[in-house]
């Protein structure tokens, strides 16, 4: 990118959905664990099953750019409260950098954007799940603030 370029923060359409996808699809690895050898196209289509579980509830999409070029998305939930308090939380489903563009700060910046729609409509917490073995997201998350509220274990059978 160049230096020159600004990275801008914008709500997110429709007509960003391709891009959504395309990108998801493309990094969507990312999150498999040691602990579960797959396919990649079943990565993909969960990735896509996910989108369409977001896309049928109250959501927001959020989208990083430079002018006219998509960097990076972030996909919220509204209305998934925390499952032991039901108290109101923002809920990132998902979020990914185009690869060439990872590690500048967009993925600080998708963040922020969130926390800033999630103050917005009144929702207390940004919660997310992340895979243990997601380096770059870790620590992306750590910086930004989030710490580890619960642990989703798994034995393989
Ligand atoms: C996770 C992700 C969104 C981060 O986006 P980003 O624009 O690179 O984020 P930032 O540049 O703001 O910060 C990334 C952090 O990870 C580090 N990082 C980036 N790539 C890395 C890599 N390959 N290995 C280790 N650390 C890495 C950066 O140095 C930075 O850490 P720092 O602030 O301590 O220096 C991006 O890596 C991505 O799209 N990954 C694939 C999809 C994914 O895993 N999504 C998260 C699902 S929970």
């Amino acid at each position: 990118m160049d230096a020159a370029e600004q990275i801008a923060i914008r709500r997110g359409t429709v007509a960003d959905r391709a891009f959504v996808r395309d990108l998801g699809k493309r990094v969507a690895a990312t999150s498999i664990s040691a602990l579960r050898p797959v396919a990649l196209v079943s990565v993909e289509d969960a990735f896509e099953r996910l989108t369409h579980f977001v896309y049928a509830r109250r959501h927001e999409l959020v989208i990083a750019h430079a002018g006219e070029r998509r960097l990076g998305f972030l996909l919220l939930l509204l209305d998934l409260p925390d499952e032991v308090t039901n108290g109101d939380q923002a809920f990132v489903a998902y979020m990914a950098v185009v690869p060439e563009e990872q590690g500048r700060g967009i993925g600080a910046a998708l963040i922020a954007g969130a926390e800033d729609l999630a103050r917005a409509f009144g929702l207390p917490y940004l919660s997310l799940m992340v895979t243990e073995d997601n380096v770059a997201a870790q620590r992306l998350y750590a910086r930004a603030g989030l710490v580890t509220e619960r642990r989703m274990l798994t034995k393989p059978l």
